[in-house]
């Protein structure tokens, strides 16, 4: 009986297990997708070179320095590492698109201070040495399970140095509730030739995108799972984790066509 009971429980757990994976390749999967060329297009009119020093500034606000070693993982095209690191930062930046390095790669040229730019998976941050800060910027947090999502706030607090600051600017859960209160948020643009749909809505505690794009070049339909935690988490979660000063600030001016629910959220280790 309990040999029976025991390879049950032996099968049903290496089926979960299994389950799991299949699920977390699939999430990691399909995130890594979405930011194919029509991400890019449709937030051309969002990355611009005026967001980028607006967001540069409140970085700067936040660090209250322009020295010192510093991470950007992920870095996408390195629109915030390059600024950085001609303002005097040491940058190493990290994301898994080869695509989105190169194109950061070749915005340097010819700058006599260099970005570091690492391809590497945000949860194999290991072994990259210490930091006086850490960012991850422009809503770039929560591609991952709950407990993959965790371990890399404990990573990133890991890789600061005594006093290192931690910066992560994502979305409230709470205020993205209230946003899609009343249903999910549709949007059509015209870019490049291509029409895309964007639809958003909150899943319990993810944030589902499905863009489809039609038009000049294959028809694609992508999605996006992101995670979201609320003010009061992200300070539990940081202060569990031994982070001495930990604040959540709503964004002075939310940026260009995103809700108010935008946060910076500041640790100091
Ligand atoms: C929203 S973009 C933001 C990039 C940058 N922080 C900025 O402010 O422009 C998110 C980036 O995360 C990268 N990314 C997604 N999954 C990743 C993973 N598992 N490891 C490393 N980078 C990843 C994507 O390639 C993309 O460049």
């Amino acid at each position: 009986m309990c040999e029976e009971g025991g390879s049950f429980g032996a099968a049903f757990f290496a089926f979960s297990m299994n389950m799991r994976n299949v699920m977390e390749m699939d999430l990691q999967s399909t995130e890594l997708a979405f930011f194919d060329e029509d991400y890019w297009l449709s937030h051309e009119d969002y990355l611009t070179a005026e967001q980028a020093d607006y967001d540069l500034a409140e970085i700067l606000r936040c660090l209250g320095a322009t020295t010192g070693r510093l991470l950007d993982a992920p870095c996408g095209t390195g629109r915030l590492s390059g600024r950085l690191s001609l303002l005097g930062f040491d940058v190493d930046g990290v994301d898994l698109d080869p695509r989105a390095l190169a194109v950061a790669k070749g915005q340097q040229q010819g700058f006599t201070r260099q970005v570091h730019y690492v391809e590497r998976d945000l949860r194999q941050l290991g072994g990259l040495g210490s930091y006086d800060a850490v960012i991850s910027w422009f809503n770039s947090f929560g591609y991952f399970t709950t407990s993959e999502n965790l371990a890399l706030v404990q990573t990133y607090v890991s890789l600061l140095r005594p006093r290192g600051v931690l910066l992560i600017n994502t979305l409230d859960k709470e205020v993205v509730a209230q946003v899609l209160d009343s249903g999910a948020l549709e949007e059509n643009m015209i870019v490049g030739g291509r029409q895309l749909s964007l639809r958003s809505e909150l899943v319990g505690t993810r944030l589902i995108t499905t863009r489809v794009g039609v038009g000049n070049g294959p028809d694609l339909e992508k999605r996006s799972s992101v995670e979201l935690f609320s003010s009061s988490e992200w300070t539990a979660v940081l202060r569990e984790l031994g982070c001495t000063e930990v604040t959540v600030m709503q964004r002075e001016q939310p940026s260009l066509g995103d809700p108010v629910a935008e946060i910076t959220v500041r640790a100091v280790r």
